[in-house]
């Protein structure tokens, strides 16, 4: 098959642009994973002249984009410059999309990824126009359609748009991207879990107490109030990366590493969610009502925590608390599983030995996998000490970028870490009734770890949030 790509970018100046799709398509350059005939067409409404997207690609990667972390070659630059094009357009307009067919007909290669970095009002005018001019459908080669979270706003939004999306696609051409299931620190817990013997027997209800998930940022919501007042925590994080999340640290083995087994059970693990609207606290940071392009009497969550158990026998009654928000004390996120003390209480007589082993999947930042431990301080008194033994990362920069790997499977087929249509209605059937009983957010002072009632959520259950350790892999 030939192998040739045009990639069109629906919203090509969009801050998703910016700060993810232009760095990540440099990386893909720089590693020589772009098919050898690569066409970028990049799309906005202000008409510009030939040169304009050069430019623009240059200053975004040199300037503006604190993302990039790593130098740029100018010799890269200029390989993925010779590949750029720059269509202005009204995405609702019959007559720009003949005129893109044309242009990628002239372009002449077989293959075409869509990548919808734009709003969702406009998907359905984008969807039809696509069909209008036939460029939805695979004749010699593939047509595949990247659309970005939150995929609808509750379950009946995100039905509507799977249904949509199924009027012009097969699912196999549909690549719904959480920018989470492409990081590799996700990724790796499924190499820790199932390419390791020693762990995964322990991953059940006889030796876990309860399990612990945070996403916590020690800044709060920038410029981005126009958008995160109407979403708030739960829908912005909860309903996708932190139960994805979950699903990874807690997923049944799946039978063979391909995309259906993976996501079968991903999926497995989020129909069996337990939602308990009772056990959710939503929380607002003192002061975000004055952010700007936020409701002066916003009601928005910008913290939320829950607790949840899920409905398989492996896990039976094992609790999970999850906790997400904005302005809190530091910026980390991370699963940790606590197993239960040893009942066997050698160390008792000395007051030790009752803090449990933890096992912790650190995701952002000092990225690794860690094993609290209970170790004997050198000396002649036996005494214990909290130890930490891990697996780190040598440097963040290392790790590839989640939409340079996401990108890059998209290209070559892989759906593996993307969501299909029942996963995502899974996550909102899920949350839904949780965002349906939601009350009023108690205000929280910035740097704390949420409002007080988040703590009494863990504490009625003599259990209490572990204080994210910055400490290890802090390389
Ligand atoms: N921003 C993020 O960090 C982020 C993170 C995760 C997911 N997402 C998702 O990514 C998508 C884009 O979000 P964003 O915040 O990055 O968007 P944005 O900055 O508001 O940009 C919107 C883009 O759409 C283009 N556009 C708007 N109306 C158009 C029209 N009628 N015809 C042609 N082009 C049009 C704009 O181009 P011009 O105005 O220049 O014409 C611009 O390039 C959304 O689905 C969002 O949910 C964004």
């Amino acid at each position: 098959m030939d192998s040739s790509l045009t990639l069109v970018i629906f919203g090509i100046t969009s801050n998703l642009a910016q700060i993810k799709l232009i760095p990540a398509l440099y990386d893909i350059s720089e590693k020589n994973l772009l098919p050898n005939t690569t066409h970028i067409i990049g799309v906005a409404r202000a008409p510009q002249d030939e040169s304009w997207i050069k430019n623009y690609f240059h200053q975004t990667l040199h300037l503006e984009n604190k993302h990039h972390q790593h130098p740029i070659s100018e010799d890269v630059l200029s390989k993925l410059n010779d590949k750029l094009n720059y269509m202005n357009g009204q995405l609702n307009d019959l007559n720009f999309f003949q005129e893109l067919k044309q242009k990628i007909t002239e372009l002449g290669s077989t293959n075409t990824i869509f990548y919808l970095a734009t709003y969702p009002d406009l998907y359905k005018d984008i969807f039809d126009n696509l069909k209008k001019v036939g460029l939805n459908e695979q004749t010699n080669g593939f047509t595949r359609v990247m659309i970005e979270k939150p995929i609808g706003e509750d379950l009946p939004s995100a039905q509507r748009l799977n249904k949509l999306l199924a009027e012009y696609f097969t699912e196999d051409q549909i690549y719904r991207l959480d920018h989470y299931l492409g990081k590799e620190t996700l990724q790796n817990i499924l190499t820790f879990r199932f390419g390791n013997g020693t762990f995964e027997p322990l991953i059940n209800k006889d030796h876990i107490d309860h399990i612990q998930i945070t996403a916590s940022e020690n800044f709060g919501i920038g410029k981005r109030g126009g958008y995160y007042d109407k979403v708030g925590a739960l829908k912005d994080v909860g309903q996708n990366h932190q139960l994805q999340m979950l699903a990874f640290a807690l997923m049944d083995p799946p039978s063979e590493f391909s995309n259906t087994a993976i996501t079968k059970e991903r999926t497995k693990i989020l129909k069996n969610l337990q939602p308990i609207p009772e056990k959710v606290v939503f929380g607002q940071y003192e002061g975000y009502q004055q952010e700007e392009n936020v409701e002066k009497d916003s009601k928005t969550d910008t913290f939320y925590a829950l607790k949840t158990f899920i409905n398989i026998e492996r896990l039976k009654d094992v609790p999970i608390y999850i906790r997400a928000g904005k302005n809190l004390k530091e910026t980390v996120t991370e699963i940790s599983i606590i197993f239960k003390t040893p009942t066997n209480r050698l160390f008792q007589h000395i007051d030790c030995g009752k803090d449990p082993n933890v096992l912790i999947y650190r995701i952002q930042p000092n990225e690794g996998i860690v094993l609290k431990i209970l170790t004997k301080k050198p000396g002649h008194t036996i005494d214990l000490d909290d130890s930490y033994m891990q697996f780190c990362y040598r440097s963040s920069n290392e790790l590839p970028d989640a939409y340079e790997k996401l990108i890059s499977d998209a290209i070559r087929g892989d759906q593996t870490f993307f969501n299909d249509a029942e996963e995502v209605e899974a996550q909102w059937k899920f949350i839904d009734p949780l965002v349906k009983t939601k009350t009023i957010p108690i205000v929280y002072s910035s740097k704390s770890w949420g409002p007080k009632e988040a703590d009494d959520l863990i504490k009625e259950d003599s259990r209490e949030w572990l204080e994210p350790s910055m400490m290890f892999c802090n390389i």
